[in-house]
């Protein structure tokens, strides 16, 4: 049966893929940008595909989120938290380590996700029609996290970058323990080390085999596994 995705940061990178895949797979996607006049990919395969819906949407604005939440009326069944920023690479000592960038860091990883999820929870909550309820068909999150957030895979740079996503993974395990007595899965994702803007052109994954490992993990998400935190290859992490 076809899903609908909500995917923030879906005009470049990971988010851009798994907007594509997921069109292509036939599923319905509101792929969300912060600036769509300078998302020209995404505009290009929203032309080329009525699956896809585009929304300007900032993760950092909760005002304007939840405005746009108002407005859209259909139900998401996979709530996407994708949007991220990585502020460098270096150290402790780093001029990218200024007040701004740091904000902007937390603003995204942390508050963007938590904005997000309290925005769109209203929409992943399906009741509509009693027999909806009864057959469990909940909506679920996914935090695209990252593995560099692992306490026990700690290293010596981009601290900051790390301890958001060590805030995002912790972020997903304390929704999914809230949302479990209404039936909303959460889950925790790292998605490989990946060449986009963010991963650069060393990494090792490509976009497609990332964003094909992650909508697999989704699909198999459930309030069983609620909690989990997980590579797009279905490798368990240490937390
Ligand atoms: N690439 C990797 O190796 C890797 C590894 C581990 C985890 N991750 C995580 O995977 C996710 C996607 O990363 P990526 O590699 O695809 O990065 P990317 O190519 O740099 O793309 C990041 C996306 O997030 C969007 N974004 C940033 N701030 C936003 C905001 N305030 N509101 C809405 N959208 C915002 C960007 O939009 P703009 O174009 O407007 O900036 C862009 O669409 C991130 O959460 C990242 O931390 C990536």
């Amino acid at each position: 049966m076809s899903k609908t995705f909500l995917i923030t940061g879906a005009n470049r990178g990971i988010g851009l893929e798994m907007t594509r895949q997921a069109a292509m797979n036939g599923d319905q996607v509101i792929a969300c940008a912060r600036n769509i006049k300078e998302a020209t990919d995404l505009v290009t395969l929203n032309k080329e595909n009525e699956a896809i819906t585009l929304i300007s949407l900032d993760v950092t604005d909760e005002n304007s989120m939840k405005q746009i939440a108002a407005e859209i009326q259909c139900k998401i069944d996979i709530l996407v938290c994708n949007a991220g920023v990585l502020n460098g690479y270096g150290g402790l000592e780093d001029d990218a380590h200024h007040s701004q960038a740091i904000h902007a860091v937390l603003m995204t990883n942390i508050a963007g996700i938590f904005f997000t999820a309290r925005s769109f929870l209203p929409h992943l909550v399906k009741k509509n029609s009693k027999s909806e309820e009864q057959s469990g068909a909940y909506g679920k999150i996914a935090i695209i996290s990252s593995i560099m957030g692992s306490q026990k895979r700690a290293g010596s740079n981009a601290p900051i970058y790390r301890a958001s996503k060590a805030a995002a993974t912790n972020l997903a395990r304390s929704l999914a323990i809230e949302l479990a007595p209404r039936s909303i899965a959460v889950g925790a994702y790292h998605p490989g080390w990946v060449r986009t803007d963010m991963g650069g052109p060393s990494a090792d994954v490509s976009p497609q085999e990332s964003a094909a490992g992650l909508l697999a993990r989704f699909d198999k998400l459930n309030i069983a596994s609620t909690g989990i935190y997980e590579s797009y290859s279905g490798e368990k992490l240490p937390f």
